[in-house]
């Protein structure tokens, strides 16, 4: 073994470490911030080490794809608004799946212009990332196009698409099975690599809008094997490691923000979910909806003992996270108690307002999950909803009949008086009428999340 091969071994290894640590200390709010600043080095190990691979043809070529990367890079990590953060992902999937896919392609191109035999191991592990890779590359595309409404949300389908798609799976299976068993056939490589690509296509046309974020996850989760393969292709461990840790947790992100949804995995992939609602929803939405001045509300919430905020995805849009913590602050000053209900799938990906409140500084120790404080909501004076629809509509308990029933919600309309901020009559996520609003117990206040509560600490000041 030469030092050089020695030293890049190492730097995988404390690379691979790195990349554990920081995953692990993403578990918890608190310890988030350091996980990723591990990860971070981690990757910056691991290319230092990469660069020290005696296979570099040209240093120069790796300078000008860290430049290209880096113009390319920064302005999405930091220009980008957080509620467009899915599709964010999406599309730095799609690239990360493109380049297995490329170095797979180049991987059996080069041997077969060496003329070079190919072992029925290796051509496995390349039938299996450009498998992955490409479907991952055309599927991301699609979720990104959904995300940023550049086609259609609606699920893209025909009568027989789960048998097609099954199908065309089997055919590439068929492909895969025929090069390992003779991998010369250059033919049966290059149709492999187009099916996959028309794979990724005909699965998440399909889907709708609603479950692109549970989609993209398991499109993480496939990027993350293809680049496992791509590790076992080029014989480089720490691909193999971090490939499989991606592999591994996109998988479980998937499965779990089906669960919080109650949705089996299954029915995520092939129900077609996010297609206009069904019928029955609205049976619960009786009443008239009542409204109240910012001035009333204000007075009710600077002198109630115990507040609860409930954060959803308008409140990301309004951008108001700054103004929730005045708010709190001026019930805090006047003795009151503010905590914050978090819903596991409040907004559009996991952890979305823990993040939102962490950036206004919200101490963690007041972000309550939701199975902790649904059975505090019976004695909390006021929950006041910003920007929340479908993890506060009663319809996920009462309504067999709605589109949600089943998915566990924030117990809101327990509370002893509910004050709700949005914008108009819109619905959620889910497209349905939330039965909360039109409770007695309710009082909506029209207008951007950012205006109305700006208009509330005024006049809590001023009280
Ligand atoms: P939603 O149900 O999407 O409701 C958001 C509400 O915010 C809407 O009713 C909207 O009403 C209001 N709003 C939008 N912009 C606003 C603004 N500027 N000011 C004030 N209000 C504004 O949000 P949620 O309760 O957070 O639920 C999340 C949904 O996303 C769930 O259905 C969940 O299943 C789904 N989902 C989440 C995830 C993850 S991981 N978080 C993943 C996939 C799916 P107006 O238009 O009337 O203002």
């Amino acid at each position: 073994m030469t030092t050089q091969q020695i030293l890049t071994d190492a730097a995988y290894l404390i690379a691979s470490v790195l990349f554990i640590l920081g995953l692990r200390s993403l578990t918890k709010p608190e310890t988030a911030r350091r996980g990723m600043q591990l990860a971070a080095i981690g990757m910056v190990v691991a290319v230092a080490g990469t660069l020290m691979h005696h296979e570099i043809v040209s240093y120069g070529w790796v300078l000008v794809g860290l430049t290209l990367g880096t113009i390319i890079g920064w302005p999405l990590g930091t220009k980008v608004a957080m509620t467009a953060m899915p599709q964010r992902i999406a599309i730095s999937h799609m690239f990360g799946a493109l380049a297995a896919t490329l170095v797979g392609v180049a991987e059996y191109y080069s041997h077969h212009l060496a003329n070079q035999e190919l072992p029925r191991a290796m051509m496995g592990a390349l039938g299996f990332e450009v498998l992955f890779g490409a479907l991952t590359v055309s599927g991301s595309f699609v979720a990104f196009g959904k995300l940023q409404e550049l086609i259609s949300g609606k699920p893209i389908t025909f009568r027989g698409q789960n048998y097609v798609n099954l199908t065309l799976f089997a055919g590439a299976l068929g492909l895969f099975g025929y090069l390992v068993y003779d991998p010369t056939q250059q033919w049966a490589f290059y149709a492999l690599v187009g099916l996959s690509f028309v794979i990724g296509l005909s699965m998440v046309l399909p889907i709708g809008g609603a479950d692109m974020p549970v989609v993209v996850s398991l499109l993480n989760s496939y990027a993350g094997l293809a680049a496992s393969a791509t590790g076992f292709a080029i014989g480089n461990n720490v691909l193999i490691i971090c490939g499989a840790l991606d592999g591994a947790s996109g998988f479980l992100l998937s499965v779990l923000m089906s669960k919080a949804m109650n949705r089996s995995f299954a029915n995520v992939l092939f129900g077609a979910f996010g297609a206009a609602p069904k019928g029955g929803a609205a049976a619960l939405t009786t009443g008239e909806m009542k409204g109240i001045s910012p001035e009333d509300a204000a007075a009710t919430l600077a002198f109630a003992r115990s507040v609860v905020v409930v954060p959803g995805y308008g409140l990301a849009v309004a951008q108001a996270q700054q103004l929730v913590r005045e708010m709190a602050e001026q019930v805090e000053k006047r003795g009151g108690d503010v905590k914050y209900a978090i819903h596991p799938v409040a907004g559009r990906m996991p952890g979305h307002m823990n993040v939102l409140l962490a950036e206004a500084n919200v101490p963690y120790e007041k972000m309550v999950e939701m199975e902790e404080i649904n059975d505090q909501f019976a004695t909390v004076d006021v929950a006041i909803v910003i920007g929340a629809n479908d993890v506060v509509n009663p319809a996920a308990k009462r309504d067999p009949n709605s589109p949600i029933y089943g998915m566990p919600i924030l117990n809101v309309d327990q509370a002893r008086q509910i004050f709700v901020l949005k914008r108009g009559k819109g619905t959620g996520f889910a497209g349905i009428e939330n039965a909360l609003f039109f409770d007695e117990k309710t009082s909506l206040i029209f207008g951007d999340a950012k205006a109305t509560l700006q208009k509330l600490v005024t006049e809590m000041k001023a009280l």
